[in-house]
């Protein structure tokens, strides 16, 4: 198993490629203090690449063709200083050199161990399948690499928590890449619940997405391979959730623990297709709060996107959209109690938080900001997602492990 390009064995950095091994010695990333590891993948403790040490040298592993996302870490971490793109692997070759093209001078490289002996990157950001998230950052952690992985961090809590163990016994950083968290709608809803506090204690949130349509998207609809119909979308969805459902208003809010996830998932209709045709996760929080998730692919029958009850008030998003500063966009609406009567209002969407990820990556590596994601944040989501559907198959609610070590506030990027 070779490099797949032609620039095998060539030196990027300057520095003698080193074994597998080797790559946790030189990777430039070594923790300054010992202690507390424990809490570093949650974010609060830094791994500080040494004092006047060379680029972070990054590699991508997924390179595919369907929307792009490993041309987009590629190229995010190219643009970001103090990072520097390295590599790229992907089992199929000619993406391997598809990635050569658009990135002239990278190793191209089609299996992950291979790339890993080469000694050629400090960081991963993996972009493959999710049911290959877990093995293919486990062996990028366990050989000394820092890890990136896409969202969903993984198919299972157990995936989770293995990949959260071996960040931490190997001194690595782990976050996952929920770029969502940025989205110029979740920010306007974050901001005027959770900031602001807007509508009161939050005691009820529900998000529909539905539609009627055959699951497509090749492996995205194999669930053997996606996890299934709540894995892709539903990602993103349950961490929205989970970053809004807090207590206290104002950036020193707590997550509030999850205590119990039923589910409810049909597959009804399209028989061609493994991935569930609906699927549906009730959460209850502690103090009895609830939210309610429905993602469907058999549905003609329309919610509203959003509705969040507060003690306060009501945010409503019917999938409106309204004019505003740049043009049309979408909006929500809130309504308030005045005088007995439902005062409501229309708030138009803000923009998508432009600052960068990797930068923060760069910024928790070499001097000391937090985790961009924490992956116990990232594990939340997945237990939702892995509970749903065994308490659908058991016919009972299922009860959510870890919630006892949060690891700090939900989101610490881009609003933390
Ligand atoms: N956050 C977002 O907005 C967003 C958007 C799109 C995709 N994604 C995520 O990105 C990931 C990849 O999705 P995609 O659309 O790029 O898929 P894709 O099918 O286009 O590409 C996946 C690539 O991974 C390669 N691959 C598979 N297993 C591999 C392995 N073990 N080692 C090396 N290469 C391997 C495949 O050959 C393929 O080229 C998924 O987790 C998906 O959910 C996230």
């Amino acid at each position: 198993m070779r490099p797949s390009g032609a620039s095998e064995g060539r030196r990027l950095t300057g520095r003698r490629p080193g074994a597998g091994g080797k790559a946790r010695e030189r990777c430039g990333a070594r923790p300054q203090r010992g202690g507390m590891w424990g809490s570093t993948v949650a974010g609060k403790d830094v791994l500080r690449v040494s004092a006047g040490s060379d680029e972070i040298r990054c590699a991508v592993v997924g390179y595919g063709a369907a929307f792009n996302q490993g041309r987009s870490h590629a190229r995010q971490i190219s643009e970001t200083p103090g990072l520097r793109l390295t590599a790229v692997c992907d089992m199929d070759p000619a993406r391997a050199a598809a990635a050569q093209a658009d990135f002239p001078g990278i190793q191209g490289y089609t299996d992950v161990q291979t790339m890993i002996s080469a000694g050629v990157a400090d960081l991963a950001a993996v972009v493959v399948p999710h049911r290959f998230h877990a093995p293919v950052a486990l062996t990028c952690l366990r050989a000394g690499l820092h890890v990136v992985v896409e969202k969903p961090m993984a198919l299972t809590i157990a995936e989770c928590t293995a990949m959260i163990e071996a960040a931490r016994e190997g001194r690595r950083m782990l976050t996952v890449y929920h770029n969502r968290r940025a989205d110029g709608d979740f920010l306007t809803l974050y901001d005027l619940v959770v900031r602001r506090g807007l509508i009161g204690e939050v005691f009820h949130i529900e998000y529909y997405s539905g539609g009627y349509h055959r699951p497509g998207g090749a492996w995205r609809a194999d669930k053997a391979v996606s996890g299934g119909a709540f894995y892709d979308w539903g990602a993103h969805i349950v961490d929205w959730v989970l970053g809004l459902m807090r207590d206290g208003a104002g950036d020193g809010g707590r997550a509030v623990p999850m205590e119990a996830i039923t589910g409810f998932f049909h597959k009804r209709l399209w028989h061609d297709v493994t991935n569930e045709d609906q699927v549906q996760g009730i959460i209850r929080f502690a103090g009895g709060r609830t939210a309610d998730v429905q993602q469907s692919t058999i549905s003609l029958g329309p919610k509203p996107r959003w509705r969040i009850l507060g003690t306060g008030g009501a945010i409503l998003d019917r999938g409106d959209r309204v004019r505003a500063r740049g043009g049309e966009r979408g909006a929500c609406v809130v309504a308030v109690p005045v005088a007995g009567h439902a005062a409501q209002f229309q708030v138009p969407y803000g923009d998508r938080d432009p600052s960068s990820f990797y930068a923060r990556v760069h910024a928790h590596l070499a001097g000391g900001a937090s985790v961009p994601v924490t992956p116990e944040s990232a594990r939340r989501v997945i237990a939702v997602l892995e509970l749903a559907e065994r308490s659908s198959a058991a016919g009972q609610a299922e009860r959510v492990p870890y919630e006892d070590s949060l690891g700090g506030p939900h989101c610490t990027w881009p609003v933390g």
